[in-house]
């Protein structure tokens, strides 16, 4: 774990799943890099790009430049920002301008935005015509350590979020650190949670580094781009590592939700709105994963007021009563009991302290409730 970090040249890691097995290129500007890049994978020297305005106004001539200089034609599909993109109507109309514009099995999608794009462009890839090849060319922190990389596509449903889905692997992963210095820095923050996820989960000595460079991570610019390359290098690597080993979720992949069953129900409980970012839950998630799993012996104290001192002193939220939004535990427990991941009526949690987590079932619900009504 290097001190003094130098990560600013590129590198490709690759996630291995045998026949299905793709690169994730990260590094700076690799965005005027990406026709070059995208060329040894295309059958048709076309793209279908998925994207949406905010993205496009910020970073997307860069694109349009490496395509053109690789003479590479693109079709564009500018969508609007925001969750609600995620939607079946939006599904159902991005398919058809998809098949209206000539789309064929040769031809190759390119999802170019954060994970509403990732997971909606994605979706429609493995779906329209039973499967057309994709590329993800993520632009928010957290859709380069996280969404972006896994193969987990989907849209969301009246009923729920990310109700419909398929698990669609892309064919390449191109992450240019450089576009976050656009992204606004609550979104910054936001995906700095799924970072710090990785450390709780089973690295201790990444969740150490992040407690020394985090603040340089997180500030906007140029300065910090050595330690967001290596941070976002180091996240992919250990998202890759645990989807090799467990690609539809039946083990390992369990232990990145940690957080997420208090969180989702927080996002539930606040409308899935702006009022609360989904990474912005998963930072107080995890800090109520941790007082659970100290209060059934699962974790030091010592460990959850570290996560608490580090998440706080980064600027982000850490109870669920700065939200500033009236709420029950008994209404989060509702929503943690409709939860995807329920599986024969008992909740999964992610306990454990730094380093040391794993599915639990069967928790006491009243040592949940207790947790709820101290961070409400
Ligand atoms: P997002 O895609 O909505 O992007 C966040 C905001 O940043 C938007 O306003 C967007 O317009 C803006 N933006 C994006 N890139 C920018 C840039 N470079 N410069 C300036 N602005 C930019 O949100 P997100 O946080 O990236 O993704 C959230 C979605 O990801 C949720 O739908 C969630 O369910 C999904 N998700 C999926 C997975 C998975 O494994 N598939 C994992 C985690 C989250
Ligand atoms: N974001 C959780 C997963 O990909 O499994």
């Amino acid at each position: 774990m290097p001190d003094a970090v130098n990560a600013a040249a590129s590198q490709t890691l690759t996630l291995d799943l045998g026949d299905r097995s793709y690169a994730i290129h990260i590094g700076e500007k690799l965005l005027d890099t990406a026709g070059a890049l995208l060329m040894p994978l295309l059958k048709e020297k076309r793209v279908f790009v998925v994207t949406e305005s905010t993205v496009m106004s910020h970073q997307g001539d860069r694109l349009k430049a490496a395509l053109k200089s690789s003479d590479i034609e693109a079709k564009w599909f500018i969508l609007n920002p925001g969750e609600a993109t995620k939607s079946t109507t939006q599904f159902e109309s991005l398919a058809s301008s998809l098949l209206a514009a000539g789309i064929d099995r040769s031809d190759t999608i390119v999802a170019f935005g954060g994970g509403v794009i990732g997971d909606l462009a994605g979706f429609a890839a493995a779906t329209v015509l039973r499967g057309i090849n994709f590329v993800q060319i993520p632009t928010t922190l957290l859709a380069q350590v996280d969404s972006s990389v896994g193969g987990k596509t989907g849209i969301n449903m009246p009923l729920g979020k990310n109700l419909l889905g398929a698990f669609y692997q892309p064919k390449a992963v191109i992450i240019d650190i450089s576009t976050l210095e656009t992204l606004p820095r609550r979104e910054l923050l936001a995906g700095y949670a799924e970072v710090v996820k990785y450390g709780v989960i089973d690295d201790p000595d990444f969740f150490s580094w992040l407690e020394n460079n985090g603040p340089q991570i997180v500030e906007r610019g140029a300065g910090g781009a050595n330690a967001r390359t290596y941070a976002v290098a180091h996240s992919c690597a250990a998202k890759a590592r645990i989807v090799a080993e467990d690609e539809r979720e039946h083990g390992k992949r369990a232990l990145l939700n940690l957080g997420h069953t208090f969180g989702h129900a927080l996002e539930a409980e606040c409308g899935y709105s702006g009022i609360l970012l989904h990474g912005e839950a998963v930072a107080i998630g995890m800090i109520m994963a941790l007082d659970a799993s100290v209060r059934l012996g699962l974790a030091n104290a010592a460990d959850l007021e570290r996560v608490t001192t580090h998440l706080k002193d980064i600027g982000m939220k850490i109870s669920a009563r700065e939200i500033g939004r009236a709420m029950t535990a008994d209404a989060l427990i509702v929503h943690m009991t409709k939860d995807k991941k329920v599986e024969a009526g008992t909740i999964g949690f992610v306990l454990g302290g730094i380093g040391s987590a794993a599915v639990h079932r069967g928790v006491d619900l009243d040592i949940i409730k207790a947790v709820l009504h101290d961070s409400l």
